[in-house]
């Protein structure tokens, strides 16, 4: 099938078949597309966190406002990104970056040192503005990755993102939640499953200039 009608087959599951567990290869590459997604400058400003564990996936429950996907899904990935910019972050994407090509260390150091002018004087809230954006970008992809493999999912910001932070220890890591996403299969008896899909129509999406 097409990524357009792969597209069209996924919907925000609303009830997860908590037997049905998805294999590794399929989280795998779901995760992969979106550690490949572009993002600004190329500085992956974004991690995913892939949580099995069921204990903590209960935990989580009240934290997303009872929503019980959390708990009922197989895999449940969290979308996270820098809570600031550092000068150390900046430059070992770039170090890297060098490295991997065999180009010397500074080779974009005239580049790296605007960036470094443009975010580091920023508060650590308006950095994260632009951090989040980001891991959106990898977000979007890991939903439609997620289509391609057959495997259900359901977009979410229903969540507090402070309690979910310190539950996962992110302030620690430099990292604050942005998104989830619950992988799993539909339950037969979703009420979502079997509706209509509805968008706004091309003419009303589009404006031609
Ligand atoms: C950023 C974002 C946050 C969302 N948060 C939730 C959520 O917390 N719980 C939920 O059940 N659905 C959530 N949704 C699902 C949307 O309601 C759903 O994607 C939208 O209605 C379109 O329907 P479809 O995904 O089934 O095509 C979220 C979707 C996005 C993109």
């Amino acid at each position: 099938m097409s990524l357009l009608e792969n597209l069209q087959w996924r919907y925000a599951t609303k009830k997860y078949d908590p037997a049905r567990k998805v294999a590794q290869k399929d989280v795998d590459k779901i995760v992969e597309a979106a550690r490949l997604a572009p993002t600004s400058s190329g500085l992956q400003q974004f991690r995913v966190i892939v949580i099995t564990n069921q204990e903590l996936k209960n935990k989580i429950v009240p934290i997303a406002w009872g929503q019980e996907i959390v708990a009922e899904c197989s895999h449940l990935l969290v979308f996270a990104a820098w809570d600031r910019y550092t000068e150390e972050q900046i430059d070992q994407i770039y170090n890297l970056t060098t490295d991997e090509r065999g180009l010397p260390r500074g080779r974009f150091g005239s580049y790296t040192d605007k960036l470094k002018a443009m975010y580091l004087p920023q508060t650590a809230e308006q950095n994260f503005v632009h951090t989040a954006r980001q891991a959106y970008i990898g977000f979007g992809l890991a939903i439609a990755q997620a289509a391609e493999q057959k495997v259900d999912c359901t977009p979410m910001e229903g969540f507090s993102t402070d309690d979910l932070d310190e539950l996962l220890n992110l302030k620690s890591k430099g990292l604050k939640s942005v998104t989830m996403l619950p992988l799993g299969y539909r339950e037969k008896s979703d009420w979502l499953a079997p509706m209509k899909k509805v968008r706004n129509p091309k003419e009303e999406f589009v404006l031609e200039y």
